[in-house]
């Protein structure tokens, strides 16, 4: 198919796609290196874009010149470009009860959560959560997930079936979950969930940009006899890039609880492990009350961890321990989490503001290189796809934010008073506005735009950019 006017085209006849403004990009972790060699900042860059990937990215004087045929560019003045953010661990099927008043996670569970999880049975309601979801994420800038759907296949589909609209790069599954929970949303027996797992495994695992995770929703809702099967398949599919997500070590009361389950076990850690459900692409949430022992399974095991400030803050969970789980001897990956529903919003940005004080009630703190490291290539590195997504160079999927630093007239009117990059993005992250982002692009394409009338555009929605026929 040709377009009526035609695209410019480089040499193989695929089409060229520019991004200019600041562009902030991260390729090493902060917490274990100096900061600034784990950073590449061009006030006036260009991304180049070319069939879903980056091509190059530099300052524009050096990188405009070697594309002359480079024509269509999207150029942001006082916006920061940067990888697309990427939430690892978040519940879309807990989007209508966001905001819900709680008490104890436990109690928030039962009143709310489970109640709204179970609708899910039904696809119509899965496909209008989904396509809320995916809306706000792409408003966000988020552009990879990690997330739980629930015990349904249907809730399944939903999620992958919008995901394959945007083409964006996802990981969901199935929630496995016997016992303790409704008999509305209780797996009709372990085998049953296992068989269906492993179904929609091969139905989605590596179909276009989607990605399969086991899911155990967490030990107390899980028989030993699920978590056995669930960690024989794990082992089973592990060479293939299968994920396992679960959450780890949230709450004391919840810790008591597993303790009491599986009394056999030292700690919630060797819990997982003795079912085979630890091991690398295993990401575990919050992880806010985590033994050292345990950190060493973490670590050696080259776990991902996501750490969820709103949610543990609007829980009343605990806090993350940074500097615990980034210790130089076993450093664990770790990245961003909304936790949505039990966080309170769906931008990660915001979750770095939360994280701050977090940080603070321990007198610790995180400045804006380490929160942005952690909102996009510590993401990507707590899901292992540190060479795919989270950063900005030749051969990266091209997954892009761009996030505006005056949204507000308060915010144009602040940054007067910020001069380097990073005191300008820490003073963003701090105001957490809602409407930090002008535009997201997956895969080269601007599925997002504040300022375009259609504000959300599926893949197949934009016109044919390869001229093949030339
Ligand atoms: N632990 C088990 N299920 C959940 C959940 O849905 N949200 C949170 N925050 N913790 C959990
Ligand atoms: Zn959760």
């Amino acid at each position: 198919m040709t377009t009526s006017t035609p695209l410019p085209v480089n040499p193989d006849g695929t089409a060229l796609k520019g991004i200019r403004g600041r562009v902030l990009t991260f390729k090493a972790d902060p917490f274990l290196y100096n900061e600034q060699e784990c950073y590449d900042y061009y006030d006036d860059g260009l991304v180049v874009m070319q069939d879903g990937h980056i091509l190059n990215v530099g300052d524009y004087k050096t990188v405009a010149p070697e594309y002359p045929q480079l024509t269509d560019i999207d150029a942001y003045d006082d916006a920061v470009i940067m990888p697309g953010f990427i939430d690892c661990h978040v519940h879309y099927v807990q989007s209508p009860m966001i905001g819900s008043f709680g008490d104890t996670l436990l109690q928030w569970l039962n009143e709310y959560t489970f109640p709204t999880e179970s609708k899910f049975k039904d696809k119509a309601f899965a496909d209008d959560v989904a396509r809320m979801f995916f809306r706000q994420l792409l408003e966000q800038g988020t552009t990879t997930a990690n997330v739980f759907s629930t015990t349904f296949a249907t809730s399944v589909d939903a999620f992958f079936e919008e995901s394959e609209r945007y083409n964006t790069r996802m990981i969901s599954g199935k929630v496995l979950q016997d016992r303790n929970l409704p008999d509305s949303l209780k797996d009709e027996s372990a085998e049953e969930s296992i068989l269906l797992t492993e179904k929609l495994l091969k139905k989605w695992h590596h179909r276009g940009r989607q990605l399969y995770a086991i899911i155990p929703r967490f030990a107390p809702t899980s028989t030993p006899e699920q978590l056995r099967l669930a960690g024989e398949l794990y082992q089973r599919y592990i060479d293939q890039g299968v994920y396992m997500h679960t959450h780890l070590d949230e709450v004391q009361s919840e810790i008591d609880w597993v303790t009491q389950l599986f009394p056999e076990q030292p700690n919630y850690t060797e819990v997982y492990k003795h079912y085979g459900l630890v091991g690398p692409r295993s990401v575990m949430a919050h992880c806010c009350i985590v033994r050292e022992e345990e950190w060493q399974v973490l670590h050696q095991c080259d776990c991902g961890v996501a750490h969820c400030p709103s949610s543990n803050l609007f829980l009343g969970d605990g806090e993350f321990k940074y500097w615990e789980a980034k210790q130089q001897d076993r450093p664990v990956r770790v990245g961003m989490g909304t936790d949505v529903g039990g966080g309170t919003n769906f931008s990660i940005p915001r979750q770095l503001n939360e994280a701050y004080k977090v940080a603070m009630l321990n007198m610790k703190n995180l400045d804006a290189v380490k929160s942005f490291y952690l909102a996009t290539r510590g993401g990507a590195e707590a899901l292992h796809l540190e060479n795919t997504i989270g950063s900005l160079a030749p051969g990266y999927e091209a997954d892009v934010a761009v996030l505006s630093l005056k949204p507000s007239e308060f915010s144009t009117w602040r940054m007067q008073f910020a001069k380097t990059i990073f005191e300008k993005l820490f003073v963003l992250m701090t105001l957490g506005l809602n409407n930090m982002n002008l535009a997201t692009y997956v895969a080269g394409k601007k599925v997002y735009d504040r300022s375009r009338a259609q504000t959300h555009m599926y893949a197949s929605e934009f016109p044919e950019t390869k001229i093949s026929d030339k």
